[in-house]
């Protein structure tokens, strides 16, 4: 078995324009889906894989997010007062240990590299994951701890993969692969964003990473990529061909964007639907919302 992964990093400090005017005085990462913020989904599929270390990278403007993970005695006494014992629990999901979670400012936005590289300290000499709230990822098993799992076997760097369609390969970093074995693909190189005729394949990385120290080392040299950022499938790509395992994991489970608008109400609706307490009605809803839109036509 190799090296435990335990440590996971979230880069938050992204502006949230394409929500805005909520994204104005909400971190993005609070919105919520159904009735849960998008980074508590990313937070309860990192404990599924083991992770006892949060690392935010956060920016200003979020401190709605620390907050969010905090204690709130107030509520909870009253909470306790009412005998409302499901609701305490719930709560409780949102509580981290003392110590386990940690928040780093990244200063300037310069790109998801440099986001992860401001991390660095807090990572030294370890495998670590790193999860994009923004992917929500709906699966029987979280895709992380499938990753965990796969990458027991193989070590190294792991991206987690998805076919995209041809025309949408300009807004991921896409693989160039070598082998194909279904679940596990291993690779020539990585481009980030390339524009459809120049894209290696349509494999796309999601956001869910494990990776070795050596990627902060690639990234220490902060060279500038696509968008004139520093790109974390840059330093990844510079793995390649070190000797060292760089693979992609093609994940089971279904990947909502849950930064473009058009995902998230799909994700919605997707997670609302799979709600005991909400399927009858809302699917009621939609059935009724369906024929009258088939009617009208
Ligand atoms: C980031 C990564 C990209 C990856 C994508 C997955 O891009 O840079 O390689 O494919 O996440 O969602 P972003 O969506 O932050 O532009």
């Amino acid at each position: 078995m190799k090296n435990r992964v335990t440590k996971a990093i979230f880069p938050v400090a992204g502006l949230g324009t394409r929500f805005l005017p909520a994204t104005k005085s909400v971190p993005k990462e609070i919105m919520t889906l159904v009735d849960r913020p998008l980074i508590q989904y990313a937070i309860d599929e990192a404990r599924a894989a083991g992770i006892k270390e949060f690392i935010f990278v956060t920016s200003r403007g979020k401190s709605a997010l620390e907050d969010y993970f905090d204690h709130s005695p107030e509520l909870e006494s009253a909470l306790r007062k009412k005998g409302k014992t499901d609701l305490l629990a719930t709560l409780k999901t949102t509580n981290m240990e003392s110590g386990a979670i940690a928040y780093i400012r990244q200063h300037r936005a310069l790109g998801l590299g440099h986001a992860v590289w401001c991390a660095r300290r807090l990572i030294a000499n370890e495998p670590f994951a790193v999860i994009l709230p923004d992917d929500v990822i709906a699966a029987e098993k979280p895709c992380l701890q499938q990753m965990v799992e796969a990458h027991a076997e193989t070590g190294g760097c792991m991206v987690a993969a998805m076919e995209v369609p041809q025309d949408k390969t300009s807004s991921y970093g896409i693989l160039d692969v070598r082998e194909d074995h279904g679940t596990i693909v291993s690779m020539n190189g990585m481009v980030e964003k390339p524009p459809a005729e120049e894209a290696p394949s349509n494999l796309a990385v999601i956001g869910r990473y494990i990776l070795t120290p050596k990627v902060m080392q690639h990234l220490n040299k902060m060279d500038r990529g696509a968008g004139g950022e520093v790109q974390l499938t840059d330093a990844i790509a510079t793995e390649i061909g070190s000797g060292r395992p760089v693979h992609g994991y093609r994940f089971r489970g279904q990947r909502f964007d849950c930064g473009s608008k058009a995902g998230f109400l799909q994700a919605t609706v997707a997670f609302g639907l799979a709600r005991d307490d909400l399927r009858d009605e809302f699917s009621q809803y939609l059935d009724e919302l369906v024929s009258v839109r088939n009617a009208a036509q």
